[in-house]
């Protein structure tokens, strides 16, 4: 590997990495790394050597690219005692990877200064509704629409009362009136002021206007003797909801329930270096195990040799031989579901060479074959620990609906996922799949078999989607307890 010399770099480089590594705290080298890391995930920030300081004070409000942050806050931090909590709360945001831009009133600047608030959110702060370095692009309608939520905090009882009777007479209440985008108020007042019936009123009619809310809290005030309700939420309350309102909790409807899967292909050995295999390459089955363990399952993946990258938080046991992946799998019990999208080789060499085998005069050695155990088969007849649901795979070159029907009642398996790996299709190898599902107890009467057909798609997206189907099944089954 290449070693790189940040001595021997040019001086404007040098001057953008030492500027940059002490805004973000740290080391050049580090903040090297980070931006080779950026430049691979493809979010890196504009690499625009500079030899002057950054003008975070001068310039008007900087174009969003729409790459770097993961989300952006517009932080409205109104006139109150509470305000110095909103210099921890730019904190708590940045933390979770939120962009933000602070907004001043003019009545928070008697509590916070714009240094501090620039200083912490790596931004310029603006303050003025008729600033002539933001206001010649309309930079309060700009504030006000290119970020993903605004944040009031303190949320003052005045500000709260222009917002409810739509005022705009400064900046605060220009980009509140002016914004699309969701708002989250954190008030702060006095207890007497929260209850008066004016901001009673007021509240009510933000919500109606479909404003959030956290706090206030109830506490010591800051004027002496004075408690109750009106104690602005903590910056981490704050930042918490804020990111939920951002990053809406991904549904689970897999939580808690186990789920096997067998995938790729298997090797019989012949000798120690020759083995029979199938073109399988695994991708279905490991797609299947990234599906349902992004549906909140505890997944077991039991997989023959392929050339993929184990999922994540996906608990894998590599096998060669069906013998071995069968053994796995009776380990891995007991399971909710259990999946075989392995091909599983039929047969093995019963003769297996314990050297490798020689061309001799006496013509090729003979091969004899049998059969391996129907690992399907043998865990949809199980008495005790059969998963309350279980799905195999048929992979078809002809009569796809019919092999795989009869494949349903001779396996004794609830479900199967029939395929059709003609080599025209491409599916075997390849990343996109067409498939029919077949089951007994998906909507059909009379212990009618329902084939469900789906549209061509990738195989994450069959993955999705049988991951869908299994949640909708399973909900309320569970396993057996383990013995
Ligand atoms: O009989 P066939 O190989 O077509 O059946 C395919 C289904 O049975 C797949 O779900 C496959 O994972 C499973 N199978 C198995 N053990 C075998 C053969 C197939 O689990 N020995």
């Amino acid at each position: 590997m290449a070693s790189l010399t940040i001595r021997k770099l040019d001086e404007g480089i040098k001057t953008y990495l030492r500027l940059r590594s002490a805004k973000n705290r740290r080391s050049v080298e580090e903040e090297v790394r980070v931006i080779l890391g950026e430049l691979i995930e493809g979010r890196e920030e504009p690499l625009t050597p500079f030899t002057a300081p950054p003008a975070a004070f001068t310039t008007p409000i900087p174009q969003r690219t729409g790459a770097v942050p993961e989300a952006s806050v517009t932080l409205i931090i109104g006139g109150g005692i509470a305000a110095y909590k909103s210099l921890d709360l730019i904190r708590r945001l940045k933390e979770r990877r939120i962009e933000v831009r602070c907004v001043l009133t003019k009545a928070a600047q008697q509590f916070v200064t714009a240094l501090a608030v620039s200083a912490l959110s790596h931004e310029r702060v603006y303050t003025d509704l008729f600033d002539p370095q933001s206001e010649f692009d309309a930079g309060h309608i700009r504030l006000a629409r290119e970020c993903d939520l605004i944040v009031v905090a303190p949320a003052t009882a005045d500000l709260m009362a222009k917002m409810a009777n739509g005022h705009a007479d400064d900046l605060a209440s220009a980009i509140l009136l002016a914004t699309n985008r969701k708002v989250l108020l954190a008030p702060a007042m006095n207890p007497l002021m929260w209850n008066n019936a004016a901001t009673r009123r007021n509240v009510a009619q933000l919500q109606r206007d479909g404003v959030m809310l956290i706090g206030p809290n109830s506490g010591e005030m800051a004027e002496a003797g004075e408690a109750g309700i009106g104690r602005m939420s903590e910056a981490i309350e704050i930042a918490t909801a804020a990111e939920r309102l951002l990053r809406p909790p991904v549904p689970r409807p897999l939580a808690g329930k186990r789920v096997l899967i067998t995938a790729g292909p298997t090797h019989e050995p012949i000798d120690p270096v020759r083995y029979i295999a199938n073109r399988s390459s695994g991708k279905q089955g490991f797609a299947i195990a990234a599906a349902a363990q992004a549906a909140g399952a505890e997944v077991i993946l039991v997989s023959g040799p392929v050339d993929l990258s184990d999922p994540q938080g996906v608990t894998v046991k590599y096998v060669e031989s069906a013998r071995q992946m069968l053994e796995q799998v009776q380990a891995a019990l007991p399971a909710d579901i259990a999946i075989f999208a392995a091909a599983v080789a039929d047969w093995r060499v019963v003769n297996e060479g314990e050297q490798k085998l020689k061309k001799t005069s006496a013509g090729m050695p003979p091969l004899q074959l049998v059969e391996n155990p129907d690992i399907l088969a043998t865990i949809s007849k199980l008495t005790d620990k059969r998963p309350p649901l279980v799905i195999g795979f048929a992979a078809e070159t002809e009569h796809l609906i019919d092999n795989a029907k009869s494949k349903l009642a001779r396996k004794g398996c609830d479900w199967i996922v029939a395929n059709d790996v003609s080599p025209a299709t491409g599916v075997m190898g390849g990343d996109r799949n067409t498939v029919h599902l077949i089951s007994r107890n998906n909507g059909a009467d009379n212990g009618e078999i329902a084939v469900d057909s789906w549209p061509a798609m990738t195989k994450e997206q069959v993955a999705i989607e049988l991951v869908a189907h299994i949640a909708k099944s399973v909900t309320g089954k569970s396993r057996e307890p383990a013995s």
